[in-house]
């Protein structure tokens, strides 16, 4: 297969990552999972104590370079990846994501990742980051549905969490996520919608396979 690049963008819990994770293996592609770079970059803010919203503290940004690769994050070769998904930083991720200087740091990490057979998934990748993109996914879930998933997620990883706080979190990101000036959270006028409230993981991934197959004849 030559080179094809697929965009997937969708709210917090809509099942991006996983999804692209599985449809990456079974094609071969490379998935780039870029609320794994904001992550990053909030974990280490948070570490140098900066106040988040304040853009003229992050010139810290020249110094770190970050990798997703292979489901991992890396921070100047340090592997970051458990440290980035605590609840913490899902709760402060959508300030520095705001930012004018922290999105085009990131945009450096996405691009220097968009080569070959990708599939690149976050929230602006169809609109902004990949507008050329060969195929575009928007994924959605309800609301109730959405946070049901992250609570099963955090169980089988043996965090305990409470239902209604993490409706109440997801909730607020999106309205955060969407409502930003810079490249907010959008559906792509040429991307396919999918519902996924009711449909399985399986049934998700073998949809987007078969998008692919047929673009790509
Ligand atoms: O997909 P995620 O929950 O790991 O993303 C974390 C945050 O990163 C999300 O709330 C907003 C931001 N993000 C973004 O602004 N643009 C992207 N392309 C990906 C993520």
């Amino acid at each position: 297969m030559k080179d094809f690049i697929v965009a997937i963008d969708g709210p917090a819990g809509s099942g991006k990552s996983s999804i692209s994770d599985i449809v990456a293996n079974k094609l071969g592609f490379t998935h780039v999972d870029t609320g794994a770079f904001f992550r990053a970059v909030t974990l280490e803010a948070l570490n140098r104590g900066i106040n988040l919203e304040n853009e003229d503290e992050y010139s810290f940004l020249d110094d770190i370079n970050v990798i997703y690769k292979d489901g991992k994050t890396y921070v100047n070769g340090k592997d970051v990846s458990s440290l980035i998904r605590t609840g913490e930083i899902s709760r402060n991720v959508s300030t520095p994501a705001k930012l004018k200087r922290v999105r085009e740091k990131v945009i450096e990490f996405e691009r220097m990742s968009s080569h070959g057979k990708i599939i690149m998934d976050g929230r602006d990748i169809g609109t902004v980051v990949l507008p050329n993109a060969d195929l575009k996914i928007f994924l959605t879930a309800s609301n109730e549905e959405r946070a049901r998933r992250r609570f099963e997620q955090n169980k089988l990883m043996g965090i305990e969490s409470d239902y209604n706080t993490i409706l109440k979190e997801i909730i607020e990101r999106d309205k955060k996520d969407s409502e930003r000036a810079i490249a907010p959270l959008k559906q792509a006028i040429d991307a396919i919608a999918i519902d996924t409230t009711k449909m399985s993981i399986d049934e998700v991934s073998n949809t987007i396979i078969k998008l692919i197959n047929e673009r790509n004849d």
